[in-house]
């Protein structure tokens, strides 16, 4: 079998480790991984790898070291062009010209819908790997990149912390996520943060005073609230012009972590599943699947249909937001 590869949609760490196990499960069945570079944009630019290899063929040896790399080798984009006829047509030429039975492709809803798309215009055979921080993907429990977009975070804040107290002061954390709280959550839980805004759960500017309030009385001189980017109130520097008018009882500051977020060397979690959904996608493609997207349920590895994934997002429930406020008090 000739597989195509592709990562797509912002990077996130364990992508590359996704990669290797790709290559080398690829190999035990002898198959040829053929790397797209820069996502779909890629393929319809006719940017395949170019290693020292058969001509855009990667090798088993050519994904040594990849366990540890953060970002992805084959790099990534976000293309407008793939979701027109013609960028279509160039793709799917791309993909008859390299002679691809099929395809994996790693990124998120938008690579998924992307992947989606395409089988309506490819009679090959496609499985997607969900690869992004944002753990806002259904039909797995975690997504590639999400344990560690959370420990870059905590990190973050565990030294936020410190200034926070030194100073008896509050930090309005933004944290990545696009219109899915659970990175946010995570992060506030593990940080031990007080205090959390998230798009899934709407909370007022009068709530949000009340709560403060509460835990100055409590006798907690420092807090570190966390916001979702894709909170109701616009982010972290709205809600502080917010929480100021409303007169919060805190003096604040605000830190947007951004695509640090993204970067940086996958934890062990994240290279473990990075390596059992890589393998599971070629296995599933030898099972003659397609169409489907590999992930880890309650332990077990699963497909799920795209169409049954791309329709909604994972939304974080309020009872973790209970947690977060029943441990802060
Ligand atoms: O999907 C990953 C993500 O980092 C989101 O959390 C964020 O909203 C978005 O990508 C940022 O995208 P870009 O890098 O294109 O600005």
């Amino acid at each position: 079998m000739r597989i195509g590869v592709l990562c797509s949609g912002g990077d996130a760490p364990g992508m590359n480790p996704c990669l290797r196990a790709i290559v080398r499960a690829a190999g035990a069945y002898g198959d040829e991984v053929i790397g797209i570079k820069h996502g779909y944009q890629g393929l319809i630019d006719g940017e395949f790898w170019t290693g020292a290899n058969i001509p855009h063929e990667i090798g088993i040896r050519a994904v040594s070291g990849l366990t540890s790399k953060g970002g992805t080798v084959l790099n990534s984009s976000r293309s407008k062009e793939f979701m027109t006829e013609e960028g279509m047509k160039k793709a799917v030429e791309n993909l008859k010209k390299q002679n691809l039975d099929a395809l994996i492709t790693i990124g998120g809803n938008g690579t998924l819908s992307g992947a989606n798309e395409l089988l309506k215009h490819w009679d090959g055979k496609i499985i997607g790997i969900p690869g992004t921080i944002d753990n806002d993907l259904l039909g797995s429990d975690f997504t590639i990149g999400f344990a560690t977009a959370v420990n870059t975070a905590v990190d973050a804040i565990d030294k936020l912390r410190d200034t926070a107290g030194s100073h008896d002061m509050m930090f309005l954390v933004e944290i990545m996520g696009r219109h899915c709280g659970d990175l946010a959550l995570h992060t506030a839980i593990a940080g031990g943060c007080e205090i959390a805004a998230v798009p899934e759960i709407q909370c007022s500017i009068e709530d949000i005073i009340k709560k403060l309030n509460h835990f100055k009385q409590l006798g907690k001189k420092s807090m570190i609230m966390v916001v979702a980017e894709g909170d109701e109130h616009g982010g972290a520097n709205s809600l502080l012009e917010l929480l100021k008018k409303a007169g919060c009882p805190y003096e604040m500051r605000v830190v947007v972590l951004g695509h640090v977020q993204r970067g940086g060397s996958p934890v062990p979690a994240d290279r473990i599943l990075a390596t059992k959904l890589g393998c599971f996608a070629v296995y599933s493609l030898h099972q003659g699947e397609s169409g489907k997207m590999a992930g880890e349920i309650a332990g077990q590895l699963v497909l799920t249909p795209f169409k049954d994934v791309i329709v909604d997002h994972r939304q974080v429930t309020p009872e973790m937001l209970e947690m977060l406020s029943i441990v802060a008090s």
